[in-house]
């Protein structure tokens, strides 16, 4: 049987750098063939093969009620008739920031962006400007999208720089930029002593997902809230 998934891989690959467009998916990292979507219903999802199996990604989120939810599909074939995008603002807008607010009580105002790269950037230059700060500490192996600052792995030890993981970013983009290991506490307390007073934010994926769903301790956890209080720096989950 031809596999219809490593067809469309390679048509892919001739056409879009890697096969993919967010590069997070790139499948050179990981090897193996990527499984190319023809259809969802529920909580499954079909390849191009027509091999059928369990949604464990869901859209990263979005699809938290299954696919093709009666509801859903109603609601999304009445607001397509009135137009797809506009370029200007909506009261549907309005309305979502509403419901997100009301959802979650710590919440005080949205911005709303189209990709993970943009709310990970935008948390970023909230935090820098509000702090008036320039460094901030990341975690090896988490992932907040493909921003220059962001694309960095951890440097010889904690006095270093970190180093680029992407051709393409200079080094002096990253060197704001502190890569700790996850989970280690000790690590965090010592970057906080160093560099405490310079830090804008701490950025973090509380659920490593970009790591096999590693778990953060809790004392981890803990500490990254206290000194990010501790030297009036933000804490930014990115989930
Ligand atoms: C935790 C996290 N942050 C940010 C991103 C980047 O999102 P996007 O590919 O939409 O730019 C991802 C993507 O996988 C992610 O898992």
């Amino acid at each position: 049987m031809t596999d219809r998934n490593q067809a469309l891989f390679d048509r892919a690959k001739a056409l879009i750098p890697g096969g993919v467009n967010s590069p997070v998916r790139a499948f050179k990292a990981v090897g193996g063939t990527p499984r190319f979507v023809q259809r969802a219903q529920g909580a499954y999802f079909w390849d191009a093969n027509g091999q059928k199996y369990i949604d464990y990604i869901g859209s990263w989120g979005p699809m938290i009620l299954g696919h093709g939810h009666p509801a859903v599909v109603e609601a999304v074939q009445k607001a397509v008739l009135e137009g797809f995008s506009y370029g200007a603002p909506t009261e549907r807008e309005v309305e979502l920031a509403e419901e997100i607010i009301k959802l979650v009580p710590s919440i005080d105002m949205v911005r709303l962006v189209s990709s993970g790269t943009e709310a990970g950037m935008s948390a970023i230059r909230l935090a820098r400007g509000a702090t008036g700060r320039k460094k901030i500490i990341k975690f090896e192996g988490c992932y907040h999208g493909h921003a220059d600052a962001l694309l960095v792995k951890a440097g010889s030890g904690l006095a270093t720089f970190g180093n680029p993981t992407s051709a393409g970013v200079p080094p002096e983009v990253v060197q704001h930029t502190i890569v700790l290991e996850y989970n280690n506490v000790e690590q965090l307390e010592a970057a906080f002593v160093e560099h405490g007073p310079e830090v804008a934010c701490l950025i973090i994926e509380p659920i490593a997902g970009n790591m096999n769903f590693v778990r953060a301790s809790l004392p981890f956890m803990k500490r990254c809230r206290e000194l990010c209080t501790q030297h009036g720096a933000l804490l930014a989950f990115d989930e």
